[in-house]
């Protein structure tokens, strides 16, 4: 089968590597890709997220599947767009969609359905907002209820802090039309864990529990990024952890989501804050995570083609874990000196291409100029490795990047990815 996927980012070569695995796939198309995709298949130039100018190359290419990587062009409507014109697709609709696109509507759903979630309230009107917060001494988090590609959330200590991020959104529209409703909530304390599930709705397939790393400074420190590195399986969720997120979020959510009629077919990624009482829900994605999937990919131990193309059917013929290897995954992230502020690409990147099933470094911000491999983006590369246990993979992934044989100028990782996992297993939290 003829295989498309959306996206260009390390998300999308870490889909693109496992499909490749996959005996069932015969071509895999990458519409943009990346350096790392074009090894695996045909790039194709083109805004994933322009429904008609994909649709355009699927009915040249004619794929028995679709695969959509990043949330803008779910956003947009291709899921319907191209399933209306008979493609099987994987990604919800554009209605489901709105579990990403709108924090209201999110936080919305959460509360009809008595899912546990962060408390809040939502404005329209910088006065009211305003008024709220000086009404309340506890820490809060400002949300612009728009999409603002995971920039739109600053967690506040003081009231003053809360202001300002009210002005930012709605005075000043850093944030342009996403933040012309912000959404305050109440500030969670605890560890937070990425949940991924295929769903056709009814039944669902879970990945292992993993953990990412958003800001840019080791111990968590500064500014919020796409995400600096990420591990599986993460300890914090033992078995008794992973059923009471099954029963109190995984099963009220899509029991939720049909009662709305919502259809919703493709993954769903929630990120949940594992607080003092238990585990709530902070957002929701409508998609793979990137870091998540890249060490994800790395423990799937079956296919993943015959899983997502159940998902786009609505076949999954039950509701069960992903096989996963006995072991574990590490992903640490090389971005580009400046990230997340602004950076300098066009740097060559020296790759050592010792790559095995245990140790890939996934692309993400590279392209090819003149032969050369070179820095196309702030985050470039997610090496990642699996081992028997998450202090030998951390250890792995980090080999490559100390030992240089993965380095270009101003390259920049954290050094304690899966620390949060590892003190843990040693009894430390
Ligand atoms: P979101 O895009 O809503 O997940 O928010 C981005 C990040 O902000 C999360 O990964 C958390 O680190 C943090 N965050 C969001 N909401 C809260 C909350 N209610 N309490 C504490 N931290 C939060
Ligand atoms: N790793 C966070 C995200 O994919 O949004």
């Amino acid at each position: 089968m003829k295989v498309f996927l959306l996206g260009g980012g390390g998300r999308e070569h870490a889909l693109g590597w496992k499909l490749a695995q996959s005996d069932k796939v015969t071509e895999l198309y990458f519409l943009p890709g990346n350096a790392g995709t074009s090894e695996l298949g045909l790039n194709i130039e083109g805004n994933p997220a322009d429904a008609e100018a994909v649709l355009q190359k699927a009915e040249e290419y004619k794929p028995g599947l679709i695969v959509v990587g990043p949330e803008a062009p779910l956003f947009e409507g291709i899921v319907d767009r191209l399933e209306a014109e008979g493609f099987c697709v994987f990604g919800p609709n554009r209605k489901a969609a709105m579990l990403e696109q709108e924090k209201t509507f999110a936080k919305e759903f959460l509360n009809r359905h008595e899912i546990p979630t962060a408390f809040f309230k939502a404005f329209s009107e910088v006065a009211a907002a305003r008024r709220y917060i000086e009404g309340r001494d506890s820490a809060l988090v400002v949300k612009a209820s728009g999409p603002a590609s995971g920039k739109g959330v600053i967690v506040c200590d003081a009231p003053q802090e809360a202001l300002a991020a009210v002005d930012q959104m709605m005075v000043e529209r850093k944030f342009g039309k996403a933040g012309e409703q912000v959404v305050i909530e109440e500030r969670l304390e605890g560890e937070e864990l990425s949940v991924l599930v295929l769903t056709d709705g009814e039944r669902f397939v879970e990945f292992p529990a993993s953990q990412d790393h958003k800001p840019i400074g080791e111990g968590d420190t500064g500014q919020n990024t796409g995400g600096m590195g990420a591990y599986a399986p993460a300890p914090l969720a033992d078995s008794a952890l992973k059923e009471r997120i099954r029963n109190q979020i995984i099963r009220p959510v899509l029991a939720g989501l049909t009662k709305d009629g919502l259809q919703y077919r493709g993954v769903l990624y929630i990120g949940l804050m594992i607080t003092p009482d238990g585990p709530k829900v902070l957002e929701f994605n409508c998609r793979f995570g990137d870091p998540e999937t890249q060490p994800l990919m790395l423990l799937m131990d079956e296919d993943l083609l015959p899983l997502l193309l159940d998902t786009a059917k609505g076949t999954l013929a039950q509701t069960r874990s992903v096989a996963a290897r006995q072991g574990s995954s590490v992903c640490v992230v090389a971005a580009s000196q400046g990230y997340p502020g602004s950076y300098q690409k066009g740097f060559e990147i020296i790759l050592d291409k010792a790559d095995n099933e245990n140790l890939v470094c996934f692309h993400a911000g590279t392209t090819v100029k003149d032969g050369k491999l070179i820095t196309s983006g702030g985050r470039v590369l997610g090496v990642t490795a699996f081992a028997s246990d998450l202090r030998e993979a951390k250890m792995r992934a980090y080999e490559r990047l100390v030992g240089k044989r993965v380095y270009f100028e101003g390259i920049y990782f954290r050094g304690d990815i899966a620390d949060k996992g590892i003190r843990r297993l040693d009894g430390k939290v």
